[in-house]
């Protein structure tokens, strides 16, 4: 449990709702009608933010859907699947923090009858067997020690038929990483593997694989963006900034490094459950 709480202290920002409707008033935000697009710069922490989560979604028909996702950090995703895509969403993160202001965030933009979020630990999902339509994970597995567990317990949980949609980052060569890292500030708490490896174990676990996308080349061009406009501009009133505070350059460039130098990698995918 010691990881637990150190990887829960890594991506601890005391005081984050306050801060965000802070930031929303100080931009002339009227907190009574507030927008998800008015968040949307903090509330996806993964590469690509809101773009590659709403092309994720579009994969599959989700209309109406029983969804989990799994490491949901402060609800962007799950609030996005509720009301684009008419989806009920349950999120589950280990960070008291981020459920906390997930909470707050889902009923600011009135998506609360749709959204509900639970603190627990993905290895060890508080939920029946079958519970759910599709499976939604993105930037979560970096974190995990216990690969067959993580995968196993997203198994367990899914429907006959359903769906186990993923967006991650992955080792691609046995290169030196260097840290901090937006999931890590040492490699104590980073347990990255290659993508064949997670591969191996769904299919291990007889989970289909359907399509899979190579999403390298699209967070290089979107980090490249995002770096000129921080070094041009400097951090944004809402951005990742918001999260990680003043190791977001440091943690952006290192990322940012590794992809083009082809030690890490981005990459997307659905499977299904026979
Ligand atoms: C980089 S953030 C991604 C958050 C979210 N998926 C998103 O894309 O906006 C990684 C998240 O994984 C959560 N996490 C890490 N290990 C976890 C575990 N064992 N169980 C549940 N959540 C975990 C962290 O608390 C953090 O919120």
């Amino acid at each position: 449990m010691q990881l637990n709480q150190d990887i829960e202290r890594h991506y601890l920002k005391e005081g984050l709702f306050e801060d965000i409707l802070s930031r929303l008033k100080d931009q002339g935000v009227d907190l009574n009608s507030v927008k998800r697009d008015d968040i949307s710069g903090v509330d996806e922490f993964h590469v690509r933010g809101a773009a590659v989560s709403q092309e994720l979604a579009r994969t599959i028909d989700l209309n109406g859907l029983e969804v989990l996702d799994v490491g949901c950090g402060l609800g962007g995703p799950c609030r996005m699947l509720a009301d684009d895509f008419n989806c009920n969403v349950t999120g589950i993160d280990l960070s008291n923090e981020f459920i906390r202001t997930a909470k707050g965030l889902s009923k600011l933009v009135n998506l609360d009858s749709k959204t509900s979020f639970v603190v627990g630990d993905a290895v060890n999902l508080p939920f029946e067997n079958e519970s759910f339509d599709v499976v939604w994970t993105q930037h979560v597995q970096m974190n995990i020690s216990d690969k067959k567990r993580f995968y196993s317990e997203i198994r367990r949980v899914l429907k006959s038929g359903g769906h186990f949609l993923y967006y991650d980052i992955f080792k691609k060569n046995g290169n030196e990483i260097v840290y901090p890292m937006p999931w890590a500030s040492t490699s104590d708490h980073s347990f990255l593997v290659k993508a064949i490896e997670m591969h191996d174990i769904l299919n291990e676990l007889k989970l289909e694989k359907s399509t899979i996308i190579d999403q390298t080349k699209a967070g290089i061009d979107f980090f490249e963006s995002l770096v000129a406009k921080l070094k041009a501009y400097g951090p944004p009133k809402m951005g990742l900034n918001v999260l990680m505070g003043d190791s977001t350059k440091h943690k952006l460039l290192n990322l940012l490094e590794h992809l083009k130098n082809g030690t890490l990698m981005l990459e997307s995918g659905i499977y299904t459950k026979e």
